[in-house]
């Protein structure tokens, strides 16, 4: 297999610089609430109307309107008052605005620019040491999730994933009342729709971060969950273990397991925390262990890019286990038998072709 393009280096590295530029003002576009203030104009905005309702100095929002209509984003219009004015369409403001809830691509702009500003030199440093990356360097990494894990689940968790899962058992004990654990919850945004949704189980979400943990313990406050609690702990520890033996029916763990520093163990506790009769949702990047076959994977490039920026070096830190975004399917496969789960059955997701869910039994 070669690269693509050969005879054509110069023209593609120059498309490439200007995606990665589009990437950026993409992400301030998103972030700034432009797209959402133009998806909710009637007609075409000029730059001093698009600037009075986004609140975007007119001087920046034009040079930003500049990038936005070179790369074909925004429709410019040369109207016959000489007013240049501008429309976003159509088939960019369903993925670029809050609106989008599930097809929000205007949130995953956000990654790479974030992930360069918490971690690019800090990366750098660590290039031929091959050591990790601590949690702390990615401050705004927590919020950046919570956005992220929204968009992810509020549409969908309780009304197409949680029926999906073994053809709706799940979805029935969670309706009578079960015991469930969502490991590395961050926020806790899954939990707490979960929570809401079930009213009569009890859930517990588990992380090690203390402000993603206190940020989950005031939102489930704030929303009255009475059958939530969150526990401030390393999931992959003999603790963790030891407080919750035998304690849930059904644990989750959403985008959590391949940036851990000790996978193994924190799936070997999965085990140990279960029921003899319980269930585990592993839901984690759909991709292979080869990179051959991740050639044609359609955010190839985007994914390992993360991995390299965050998942891979978090997961190094202090001699850890590295596994990266795109460990793959097999590579997961035989990490959760080895764990000591006896069936392991992964499938794909009807609604998302981005996740492989890992449904495991003792
Ligand atoms: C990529 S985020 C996913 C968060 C959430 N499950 C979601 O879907 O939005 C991974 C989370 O795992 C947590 N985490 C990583 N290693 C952990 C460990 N050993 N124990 C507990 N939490 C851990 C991180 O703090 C982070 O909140």
């Amino acid at each position: 297999m070669t690269a693509r393009d050969p005879d054509n280096g110069a023209s593609r590295l120059t498309e490439i610089l200007n995606h990665g530029a589009l990437n950026l003002a993409l992400a301030i576009g998103y972030r700034a609430g432009i797209f959402d203030v133009m998806d909710s104009l009637a007609a075409p905005g000029d730059c001093h109307q698009l600037s009075l309702q986004s609140g975007v100095d007119a001087r920046y929002l034009k040079e930003w309107l500049g990038i936005m209509v070179c790369g074909g984003i925004i429709d410019l219009h040369n109207d016959s008052d000489g007013v240049e004015r501008y429309s976003l369409p159509k088939h960019y403001a369903d993925h670029l605005c809050r609106r989008a809830g599930h097809n929000n691509l205007g949130v995953y702009m956000q990654e790479i620019p974030l992930l360069t500003n918490c971690s690019l030199e800090a990366l750098l440093s660590v290039l031929a040491s091959g050591d990790g990356i601590s949690y702390d360097h990615y401050p705004s990494f927590q919020g950046f999730m919570t956005q992220l894990a929204d968009a992810k689940h509020r549409e969908v968790l309780v009304t197409r994933f949680l029926p999906f899962v073994e053809g709706g058992r799940i979805f029935t004990a969670l309706k009578k009342g079960i015991r469930v654990c969502d490991l590395g919850c961050g926020t806790g945004l899954a939990v707490s729709l979960m929570a809401a949704a079930f009213p009569d189980s009890e859930f517990v979400g588990l992380d090690r971060d203390p402000d993603a943990v206190s940020a989950g313990r005031r939102s489930a406050a704030e929303e009255g969950l009475q059958n939530l609690e969150f526990g401030c702990i390393d999931v992959a520890s003999a603790k963790c273990a030891r407080a919750y033996r035998s304690s849930f029916d059904y644990i989750t763990a959403f985008d959590a397991i391949h940036d851990q520093t000790r996978p193994l163990d924190a799936l070997r506790n999965a085990v140990t925390m279960l029921q003899p009769a319980g269930a585990f949702s592993m839901i984690d990047i759909a991709a292979s262990s080869f990179l051959a076959e991740n050639r044609a994977h359609p955010m190839g490039p985007f994914l390992y890019t993360v991995s390299l920026m965050h998942c891979l070096p978090v997961g190094l830190e202090g001699g850890g286990a590295g596994l990266g975004m795109m460990w793959g399917r097999q590579k997961a496969a035989e990490l959760l038998s080895t764990a000591g789960f006896t069936k392991v059955h992964v499938e794909e997701i009807p609604h998302d072709p981005f996740n492989l869910h890992y449904y495991c039994r003792l």
